[in-house]
C-alpha cells in the first residue's frame, strides 16, 4: 500500500476591491473592449491600492485558507511565498507574511521565484518538505502586484494583468491515494528573455537613465510567449498524467494558469477534452502569475467544482521560462 501523500486543508484567495475594466483601459492606452477580449478573454482586472502591497493581499489570501483549513497561524512552521512582485527585493515577502499572520518565529520562511508556475514550485517544495516530515504544517501563497511593474503605456501587455492572491495550507496525509500525487517541474532558461524585467536586478541596477528607458517594467514578446505556452502546458499535463498512469479523460477538472482564454482552449482541444473540463477565471483577473493558479483553485472549491475523490490537474507555464504540472486527489 502507497504511503499518504501530501493534502490540501484549505484554501483562500483574495483580489483587491478596485476593478480596471477594458473600457478603463481603452481611455488610457490605444486599444478596445473588442480587441482585449477576442485576443485574451479578459474583461477585467483587480487593482490593488497604492497602500496594499503584495504582503497585504497574501496576508488577506492567507487568513482565509487558514480558517478553511482550521489550522490556526500558530501551529505553520513553513510559509513559502511564490512571487515576482515581493514588497522589497529584500527581505522575502515570506517573512513579513509570517510577522503580519502571527506565525511563530520558529517556522522556516523563504520566497519562491518561477513566474507564473511560481505556485506549483512553491507546492512541490513544501509538500516535500512535509512529506519528508521536516515540517508538519506549511503555509503555501501565491501573491502578485504585478499593476506595480506593468508599463500602462505599453498597450501589448497592460491590458494582460492583474493583482491578487491565493493560499493553501498544506499537512500530511492519513489515507493512502488522496492528496498531491505527483508534480513535474521544468524550465527554459535559454529563453529567458521572452518574458522578463530587464531592470532593478544586479545586471542592469536601477539609475536615472534605466528608469528613463522604462527597464523596470514587463517586457514580452508576447506572440513567441503564447506559442510556448500552448506546446509546453500540453507537454506537462501529458507527461505528468502518463507518469501516474492516468488518461486525459480522467481528470475531473483542470486549473490552468490563467494567461489568456485562446491559450487554454487550444489545450483543451489537444488534450481532446471539453473545454468545461478547464476552471477559468481570466475574464475577471486577466494574468496574476503566481497568484493565478491558487486564486482559481478556491474558486473551484467554494464553488463545488472540485468533489471529494476527484482528480484535478495544475498545470502553468512563465518567465523563465518556468512550467509546472501536478496532479492531486481530493
Ligand atoms: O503568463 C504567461 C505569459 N504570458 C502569456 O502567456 C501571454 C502570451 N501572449 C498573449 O496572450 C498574446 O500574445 C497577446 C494577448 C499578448 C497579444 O495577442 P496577439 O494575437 O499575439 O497579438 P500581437 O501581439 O501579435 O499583436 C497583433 C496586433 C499588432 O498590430 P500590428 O503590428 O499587426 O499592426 C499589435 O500592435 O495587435 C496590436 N495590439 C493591440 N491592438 C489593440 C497589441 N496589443 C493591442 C491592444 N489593443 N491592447
Amino acid at each position: 500500500m502507497s504511503t499518504p501523500a501530501t493534502v490540501i486543508l484549505g484554501t483562500g484567495s483574495y483580489a483587491p476591491d478596485r476593478v480596471l475594466t477594458n473600457e478603463d483601459l481603452s481611455k488610457m492606452v490605444d486599444t478596445s473592449d473588442e480587441w482585449i477580449r477576442a485576443r485574451s478573454g479578459i474583461r477585467e482586472r483587480r487593482i490593488a491600492a497604492a497602500d496594499q502591497a503584495t504582503s497585504d493581499l497574501a496576508v488577506q489570501a492567507s487568513l482565509r485558507a487558514l480558517e478553511a483549513s482550521g489550522v490556526p497561524a500558530s501551529e505553520i512552521d513553513l510559509v513559502v511565498v511564490a512571487t515576482v512582485t515581493p514588497d522589497y527585493p529584500m527581505p522575502s515577502t515570506a517573512c513579513i507574511v509570517q510577522h503580519k499572520l502571527g506565525v511563530p518565529t520558529s517556522a522556516a520562511c523563504f520566497d519562491v521565484n518561477a513566474a507564473c508556475s511560481g505556485f506549483i514550485y512553491a507546492l512541490d517544495t513544501a509538500c516535500a518538505l512535509v512529506s519528508s516530515g521536516r515540517y508538519r504544517r506549511a503555509l503555501v501563497v501565491g501573491a502578485e502586484k504585478l499593476s506595480s511593474v506593468v508599463d500602462w503605456q505599453d498597450r501589448g501587455t497592460c491590458m494582460l494583468f492583474g493583482d491578487g492572491a491565493g493560499a493553501v495550507v498544506v499537512g500530511p496525509g492519513t489515507t493512502p491515494g488522496l492528496g498531491l500525487i505527483g508534480t513535474k517541474l521544468g524550465a527554459l532558461g535559454e529563453d529567458t528573455d521572452l518574458l522578463y524585467i530587464p531592470g532593478g536586478g544586479s545586471r542592469l541596477p536601477t539609475s536615472a537613465e534605466s528608469i528613463a528607458r522604462g527597464d523596470q517594467f514587463i517586457k514580452m514578446k508576447g506572440k513567441e510567449v503564447f506559442k510556448l505556452a500552448v506546446r509546453v502546458m500540453e507537454e506537462a499535463a501529458r507527461d505528468i498524467l502518463e507518469q501516474h498512469g492516468f488518461q486525459a479523460h480522467q481528470i475531473d477538472l483542470v486549473i490552468p494558469h490563467q494567461a489568456n482564454l485562446r491559450i487554454i482552449d487550444a489545450i483543451a482541444q489537444y488534450l481532446e477534452l471539453p473545454v468545461e473540463r478547464f476552471f477559468v477565471n481570466v475574464d475577471r483577473y486577466g494574468n496574476t502569475s503566481a497568484a493565478s493558479i491558487p486564486i482559481a483553485l478556491d474558486e473551484a472549491r467554494r464553488s463545488g467544482r472540485i468533489k471529494a475523490g476527484d482528480l484535478t490537474l495544475l498545470v502553468a507555464f512563465g518567465a523563465g521560462l518556468t512550467y509546472g504540472s501536478a496532479l492531486i486527489r481530493w
